[in-house]
């Protein structure tokens, strides 16, 4: 049999294929064997004391395009015996090529069920008092740089928790002012003079150094984006960080070679930022420019807290107060909701809680989770949105939801169809003199009370608008609340949750 020139090319093409398949399963076999290697430190029993120096600590980098392996050749080049850990979410793939040396480590943070905790704990395997939180792409020169950085942090103690070497990269680096308010749900980022050293984050690349024992006592040491979290953590603990004169240079400019590949790790440390926000429960974010970012829900999205027991929504529990999103959602609504019953010709007053927030802060009350109206039952046929809702709910053209209460004889304006915080609508009529109506909620606001705080309404602002209330509001308030009820504010429910004692 001949063999024709085409087969022997084809047979040699398969030969070869054969073999580079064969060399790249090996080589695979070898790096896991490899990780595997790295990733056992000693069970934390058998860990003495931290020693002096500094743990290089690499986190943040993209498994599809990377400078991970020379990042650690160009520290070790300087210093052989210099500790090295690599931390990643799961078994990097492609696999990291790194140096064998037992002071390179890697540690994979996702946990098998076959090892012990430990293994997957980053703390396990930083045995020196000092990190150094090193980005991607980073070259070092000279050893100097990171032992005149731990100089400068000792000469700063009792100053600065941390200091920061910046990376010389193409984004601009600025020291900045960080205040997170989890009460509020919000973090609120400013620019700092120019000429500040201390700052309580950074917007930029740096080398970042820390005592080991101060970042592994954070609540989530190694989130990412990994500076982003820090700061967050860290300006919560009143924590500053110094800017050093020493900076350090990159190995490559840009950091990815392709413009897909940055779009790729763009979206990737967005994805990360979200579930950072979500994780520590930061629905606002206000940027040093000034612009806001919403983390929290929206129109299309379910309301953030559950139903209410006990008058005393789930965030008091947690010591926090309404999200900004749903303060913002409820405003709006309030607003919309007013102006078409001022349009329709229906009588409206500000109530319960809602007048309370008005006459205290002119705004919603921080922490409450609904806006009351009351309204006159007989004015009810003037809106066609209010008749129509006796029949079954409506989507209305902005998108709110009208309906009737299942609960008794109220009426309900949501925010959306997937949100339900919402605007409820009281009716009362009068007899005798009193303001009365047929459905009572078991509040101790929710009373008869004299048709003459109606006549007339008075205009109070509310929620950035101006709305009607009762005249002597004052006197209103404090019949239905008690007295005092303006300076003293409490939590709805205080007997489970209050305000003054906390519990
Ligand atoms: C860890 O943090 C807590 C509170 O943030 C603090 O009270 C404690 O002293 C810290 N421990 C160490 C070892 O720094």
């Amino acid at each position: 049999m001949r063999i024709t020139f085409c087969q022997g090319v084809l047979a040699a093409a398969i030969a070869i294929n054969l073999l580079i398949l064969y060399y790249i399963s090996r080589l695979q076999q070898h790096v896991l064997q490899r990780h595997r290697d790295h990733a056992q430190p000693s069970s934390p029993q058998h860990l003495g004391p931290l020693r002096p120096g500094v743990t290089i600590l690499i986190r943040e980098f993209e498994d599809f395009e990377n400078y991970v392996p020379s990042v650690v050749q160009s520290f070790l080049k300087q210093k052989p015996e210099l500790p090295v850990l690599v931390v990643a979410d799961s078994l990097p793939y492609p696999p990291l090529i790194l140096p064998k040396a037992p002071n390179v480590q890697v540690v994979i943070l996702k946990p098998s069920p076959a090892q012990p905790a430990y293994v997957f704990r980053p703390e396990a395997y930083v045995r020196t008092e000092y990190v150094a939180l090193v980005p991607d792409g980073v070259r070092v020169d000279s050893i100097s740089q990171l032992e005149d950085m731990l100089e400068e942090y000792k000469r700063s103690q009792g100053k600065a928790e941390m200091v920061a070497a910046p990376v010389h990269s193409l984004m601009p680096f600025r020291c900045l002012n960080l205040k997170v308010n989890l009460k509020e749900w919000t973090a609120e980022y400013s620019e700092a003079p120019p000429s500040s050293k201390l700052c309580t984050a950074l917007k930029g690349k740096a080398v970042v150094l820390l005592r080991t024992k101060n970042l592994f006592n954070l609540s989530m040491p190694l989130a990412k984006p990994l500076l982003t979290s820090l700061f967050i953590q860290t300006s919560l603990r009143g924590w500053a960080v110094r800017i050093l004169d020493i900076s350090f240079s990159v190995l490559h400019q840009p950091l990815f070679t392709s413009s897909h590949n940055q779009w790729k790790a763009d979206n990737l440390v967005k994805s990360n930022q979200l579930q950072l926000f979500r994780d520590f429960g930061i629905k606002q974010v206000i940027l040093e420019e000034g612009k806001e970012q919403w983390f929290g829900c929206s129109k299309e999205t379910p309301r953030c807290f559950g139903t209410i027991h006990d008058d005393t929504p789930e965030y008091l529990y947690q010591n926090r107060w309404t999200p900004p999103c749903c303060l913002k959602a409820l405003r709006e609504t309030a607003k919309y909701v007013i102006n078409i019953l001022e349009i329709s010709g229906v009588r409206y007053w500000l109530e319960g809680g809602t007048l309370l927030g008005a006459a205290r802060y002119q705004d919603i009350i921080p922490w409450d989770y609904d806006v009351d109206l009351g309204i006159y039952l007989e004015d009810i046929p003037n809106c066609e949105l209010l008749r129509n809702a006796e029949s079954g709910s409506i989507v209305d053209e902005k998108g709110f939801v009208w309906e009737k209460a299942i609960e008794g004889d109220f009426y309900r304006v949501q925010y959306s169809e997937h949100n339900h915080l919402h605007v409820d609508l009281w009716p009362f009529y009068s007899k005798n003199g009193l303001m009365t109506k047929d459905t009572w909620m078991d509040h101790r606001q929710d009373i008869e009370f004299p048709e003459h705080f109606l006549k007339p309404l008075v205009p109070i602002e509310f929620a950035g608008f101006i709305a009607l209330a009762p005249n002597n509001y004052r006197s209103f308030l404090e019949l239905k609340f008690g007295e005092g009820v303006i300076e003293n504010p409490e939590y709805p429910n205080p007997a489970l949750k209050s305000m003054n004692t906390g519990r």
